[in-house]
């Protein structure tokens, strides 16, 4: 198989929703994200949060009998950022909506995925005079790190704060953003979107889609993919004007980071980009944003996120932030700041602060910022 671009037409959002079908269960889905979010609205003060996970896979036939999956970039992410981050979420009291690939980790389950923490591990047989009364417990040395975390999966399951929805393909991914953002753009403000997806940048239109399984005796697979529509830009101009919208930017060269992250925000005009580099991204990450809230991007759209929070350099998660030039501003978090000025501890399964522990109450500040904003000039 080879790999090259051409420079054919990229598929416009209008475009593509147009000629790619929706996914079966679409429909079943959008009503029951519809219904979690309505369910919240009602609740006064309550905010919501989209968080977007892992990877969406594409097919080259329509059944699928032997699975090829390209891995442009580094595409398959695990989806640790997304599950611990709905985890603190929850913990600080949004509702969240978790919109991730099949068999990606999941906020608590993460803890104990098959191969980090196996949970047959966990558990110990207490034996009984006949075998079949014999009865299973959680070893008593496990019993301590288990608890909290089983406490707070009971909570989101008793309070229905957590509501999970699965995609499988970048078709299912589209469609299912764009329902949810339908549903949640009526929380104006209160509305959050966390895209910490890795979306792959090509796919396979539906027309392109081999319908029966491609004969190996032929020669080589040669594909032609086309681009994924960049959704945004509809997202964040016309399908939630109001929503607070954070994106992601992943880099293996920590010098693009800042620049990327920039152009990402002029291109787009949300409110913020979280930039991360691949190998460092469990320990940093820097915030990237509009420095004054009067000033204006350098790219070809309007900019609609224009509010943004004074930096909160000195908190008691250690965050150092730094403006450096006028337009933008920078904020790194780092977990090594944090050792240096001896936090406590956190959350984490070890009792160890994770980096997400710090993004979401940076993000809080800023969400609530955004809401008083509007509040203000009403
Ligand atoms: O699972 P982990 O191992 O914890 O990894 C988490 C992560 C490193 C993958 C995550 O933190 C991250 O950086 N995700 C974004 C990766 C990226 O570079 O995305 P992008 O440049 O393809 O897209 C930019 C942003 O637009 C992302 O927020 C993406 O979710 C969003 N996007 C992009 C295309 C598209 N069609 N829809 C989108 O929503």
């Amino acid at each position: 198989m080879s790999a090259t671009v051409s420079s054919s037409e990229p598929f416009s959002t209008e475009g593509y929703f147009h000629t790619q079908r929706p996914p079966a269960g679409l429909e079943e889905k959008s009503e029951k994200m519809h219904a979690f979010v309505e369910q919240w609205k009602a609740v006064k003060g309550k905010k919501v949060v989209l968080v977007t996970v892992s990877s969406p896979a594409f097919s080259i036939l329509l059944i699928v009998i032997r699975a090829v999956e390209l891995q442009y970039r580094w595409s398959r992410t695990p989806g640790t950022r997304g599950a611990t981050s709905a985890e603190y979420f929850l913990s600080q009291g949004y509702a969240v909506i978790f919109l991730h690939r099949l068999h990606s980790l999941r906020p608590f389950s993460r803890h104990y995925s098959h191969s980090l923490n196996p949970f047959l591990d966990l558990l110990s047989i207490v034996p009984s005079s006949s075998s079949s009364s014999s009865s299973i417990v959680v070893s008593p040395e496990h019993t301590q790190t288990l608890l909290p975390i089983l406490k707070a999966y009971h909570e989101s399951q008793s309070s229905g704060t957590l509501l999970s929805v699965e995609f499988q393909t970048v078709n299912d991914y589209l469609w299912l953003l764009k329902a949810v953002t339908a549903s949640m753009a009526s929380l104006g403000r209160r509305g959050m979107y966390y895209l910490a997806a890795a979306v792959s940048d090509f796919f396979l239109p539906e027309e392109k889609v081999a319908e029966h399984k491609i004969q190996s005796n032929k020669g080589t697979l040669s594909l032609e993919m086309d681009q994924v529509p960049k959704v945004m830009r509809p997202l964040v101009q016309e399908w939630t004007p109001e929503g607070y919208i954070v994106s992601f930017k992943l880099e293996t060269d920590t010098a693009l980071l800042i620049p990327k992250s920039r152009a990402a925000l002029s291109r787009y005009g949300h409110q913020l980009v979280i930039g991360n580099e691949l190998h460092r991204r469990k320990h940093e990450v820097v915030f990237v944003e509009r420095a004054t809230p009067s000033s204006k991007g350098t790219g070809d759209d309007q900019i609609k996120g224009s509010v943004t929070p004074p930096i909160v350099a000195g908190s008691d998660l250690g965050v150092v932030g730094f403006p450096r030039k006028e337009e933008y501003k920078e904020t790194w978090l780092r977990l090594d700041d944090l050792k240096n000025d001896g936090h406590a501890g956190g959350k984490g399964r070890d009792g160890e602060v994770e980096i997400e522990e710090m993004i979401v109450k940076e993000l809080l500040n800023r969400h609530q910022y955004w809401m008083d904003a509007k509040a203000t000039r009403e």
